[in-house]
Formats: structure tokens, C-alpha cells, sequence
């Protein structure tokens, strides 16, 4: 198992980091956390020790350590995280101070570091502590930036600890990233859209977004950048991805088009409406005004338009078929020009719409086809982002 170190600081928002400890238990790393002296005053360390299973090591010379502990720590893990980090221990770190356990460690790791500060927001703006920041930076050291907000001095301002999701989101980042997603943008459109009559009424459909919601945030954690565009669901973004929120089907075409010269791959995961009315009204429509024949016309296809438009983005398909679904596939995928068609059955109650889980086939344009079978969304998505992972390298 995957292990991380967690530095813990004599920031007030230190309770924040049991949260942080869960979050990244939940995503299957094991956690060692090592707090300052200063911390304890805060916080009994058993506390820590009791939620990791491992103890919590305060000290250079604390009883029950390896012989120099501190290196032979070193080599277990594979990032060292700071969260919540004090003004003092950027400054010892930017300097190279090592006078207890947490800022020795520091010397010696060779995974890669990351940094939440948190104080007030005087002592977070004060040119030293700035200039301390550049420096780690300098060093390669990543940072997950204070949010604005309240602050526990009673202020109001920049230097609150950045979320707990925010700062597992961006660990998780930096032990998953993988070359090939390095500068890359995907573009990831997810959920249903919504074709309005009236201000009250729409036409869409049962697409929950789930799977284009895992599909953004693995492809973050992989490092690429992610932009999401997500038509209206119940769901809240992952950390570090960009969210542009749309409604109908030509809005999603619009935002869609605005970052595509600059997309390396589109995955089209949203359930676009195919149909929209073809009148509608700017205020709502009394019943006994509607006409029984509401008439309605095709949305622009607008995978298809990024087919005839493409400059060499890789894109990614969606089909849901309740019948034949390798044909109807691997028609849509021709017309579309696609790269890689992902397709399920969604006739079926236990996978795909508003599931949690999802079972798929995927087909390629020379007539690979490979079958994921029926496990968690977020598995399939990681399947998937392996498979855009190798196609995106064999194009360099
Ligand atoms: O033709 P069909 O709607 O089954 O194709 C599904 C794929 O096409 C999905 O990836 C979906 O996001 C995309 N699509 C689109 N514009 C539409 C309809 C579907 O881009 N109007």
C-alpha cells in the first residue's frame, strides 16, 4: 500500500487534517503522520496514532524509532504532505533549518512534497512568508493555495486552510501523474441537457453524469489539465478540474467549441438531447394554449461537428444502445470520426444511467474491441484513461 507522510503544524485548522487522514484512507493509501512539538499543544498525537494505526512521531528521539528513522522513513513513502503548514515551518524548510523531526525529514525525502499553509492572513501576505514560498517553490516543492474566508483570529481573509478534498484531490495528483498527461488538456462533457418549451418546461433525459464525472477527475489525477463541461446534475465537481455548467444543447456545443483547438482529447460522455422543440415560449405556455403536436427538430450533433473540425484532438465517443450495440456503434463511431467509441447497454436496470457501476464495450476504428466488464464507474474510468493514456503516447 501506498504511503504518505502527513507534517502536521500548529495551525489552528489542524483538526482539519483527521479529515484529510479519512479522505486519503478512503482512496487506499496509508498515512504516517509526524506532528511539531508546537501541534501537541493543540492535539494529543494518540489521536493521529489511533486514526493511521501507526504512531505518530513528534520527535527526533522519541522512543521506538528505527535507528535514524527519519531516512529509513524516507524510502517508505510516496509524498510527503504538509497540512496545515505554519509561516515557521515554511521558513525553516525554505532555509534548510532541520532542528526536529518534521523539518530533518524534509532534507531527506526524495517523493515529492506538497504544502497547504494556513494562518492569518497578515502573516500569510507578509512579504518573508512570500518570499519563503518562492523559494520552495524554486525547490520544486507543490503547493495547494490558502482559500479566502474566515479566519480563526475573528478576520476575515486569504490564508484558510485550502479544503480537505482539495488538498487529497492534489496529493492524489502528484503520486498518480503520468508523463503523457503532462500540459494536455481533456475535455470532458458529462450529464443531460436540457431542451427548454418554456421557462418551466424541458425536454433531457436520465444521464446522472456520474461516468464523466470520474472520467474529469481521473484525468486530473493523471495531471492532465481538465475542463468539464457538465449539463445539470447533482453532483459536486472534482477538486482541480475546471467547470463550465451549461443547460442546453447548444450551450454545451458553444463551450465545447471554445477549448477545442486547444484540446489534446474530447470525451464526449454527455447524454446530449436529440431533439429540441422547435418553438418555444419566453413565458410559460398556458395548457390550454399548447398544441397537442408539439413539434421538434434535431440538436446539432455536435460530436460530429468535432469530427469534421478535427486537427488531430483525440476523441472519445459515448454510445448508449438498448439493441445492437456493436453496430450502432461502430456506425457512430465512423460518422463521427471517432478515436475511440465507448459503448453500454442502457436497457439495462443495474449499469449505466444513474448507476454506479457500468459494464462496456470499446471499439477502435481499425476493429480493436475490448469488453469491461461490470464493476464501479470509477474503475471503468481508470480502464478508460489508460487506454487514451497509451493512444496519446503512440501519437508522440
Ligand atoms: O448518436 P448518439 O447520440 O447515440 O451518439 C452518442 C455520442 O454522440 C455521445 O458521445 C454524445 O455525447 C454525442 N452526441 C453529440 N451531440 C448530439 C448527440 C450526441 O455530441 N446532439
Amino acid at each position: 500500500m501506498d504511503k504518505i507522510a502527513l507534517g502536521v503544524t500548529s495551525s489552528i485548522s489542524l483538526y482539519k487534517a483527521a479529515d484529510i487522514i479519512r479522505l486519503l484512507q478512503k482512496e487506499g493509501l496509508a498515512v504516517r503522520v509526524i506532528m511539531t512539538e508546537k501541534a501537541t499543544n493543540f492535539i494529543n498525537p494518540r489521536l493521529f496514532t489511533s486514526l493511521t494505526g501507526e504512531r505518530t512521531i513528534v520527535n527526533l528521539f522519541d522512543e521506538g524509532q528505527r535507528p535514524v528513522e527519519h531516512i529509513a522513513m524516507a524510502d517508505d513513502i510516496c509524498l510527503l504532505l504538509i497540512a496545515p503548514a505554519t509561516a515557521n515551518i515554511m521558513a525553516k524548510l525554505a532555509t534548510g533549518i532541520a532542528d526536529d523531526f518534521l523539518s530533518t525529514f524534509y532534507l531527506a525525502v526524495k517523493s515529492p512534497v506538497l504544502i497547504a499553509p494556513a494562518m492569518n492572513q497578515a502573516m500569510f501576505l507578509h512579504p518573508q512568508t512570500q518570499a519563503n514560498i518562492k523559494k520552495l517553490k524554486d525547490a520544486g516543492v507543490e503547493f495547494v493555495e490558502p482559500e479566502s474566508g474566515y479566519l480563526a483570529c475573528g478576520q476575515t481573509g486569504s490564508g484558510r486552510l485550502a479544503s480537505p478534498e482539495k488538498i487529497v484531490q492534489t496529493s492524489l495528483r502528484l503520486i498518480r501523474r503520468q508523463p503523457v498527461f503532462k500540459d494536455k488538456l481533456i475535455v470532458v462533457t458529462a450529464g443531460p441537457t436540457r431542451e427548454a418549451l418554456d421557462p418551466v418546461r424541458f425536454l433531457s433525459n436520465r444521464s446522472s453524469g456520474k461516468m464523466g464525472y470520474e472520467l474529469a477527475r481521473e484525468a486530473y489525477q493523471r495531471g492532465a489539465e481538465v475542463v468539464l463541461i457538465s449539463g445539470p446534475v447533482e453532483l459536486e465537481p472534482p477538486a482541480g478540474v475546471k467547470i463550465e455548467k451549461v443547460i442546453s444543447s447548444e450551450e454545451m456545443r458553444q463551450a465545447v467549441l471554445r477549448y477545442y483547438d486547444r484540446a489534446n482529447a474530447v470525451i464526449m460522455t454527455a447524454a446530449v438531447s436529440d431533439f429540441k422543440f422547435s418553438q418555444t415560449g419566453s413565458e410559460k405556455i398556458e395548457k390550454e394554449t399548447l398544441p397537442p403536436d408539439l413539434k421538434l427538430e434535431r440538436t446539432p450533433d455536435i460530436l460530429e461537428e468535432l469530427g469534421r473540425l478535427k486537427t488531430g484532438q483525440l476523441l472519445v465517443g459515448f454510445a448508449a444502445e438498448t439493441a445492437q450495440m456493436k453496430a450502432r456503434a461502430g456506425q457512430k463511431m465512423k460518422k463521427k470520426k471517432l478515436d475511440l467509441m465507448v459503448a453500454n447497454d442502457v436497457s439495462r436496470q443495474d449499469i449505466g444511467f444513474g448507476c454506479d457501476e457500468n459494464e462496456v464495450y470499446l471499439f477502435w476504428p481499425d476493429g480493436r474491441e475490448r469488453f469491461i466488464q461490470k464493476t464501479a464507474k470509477r474503475k471503468v474510468s481508470q480502464e478508460i484513461l489508460t487506454e487514451i493514456g497509451a493512444m496519446l503516447n503512440a501519437r508522440k
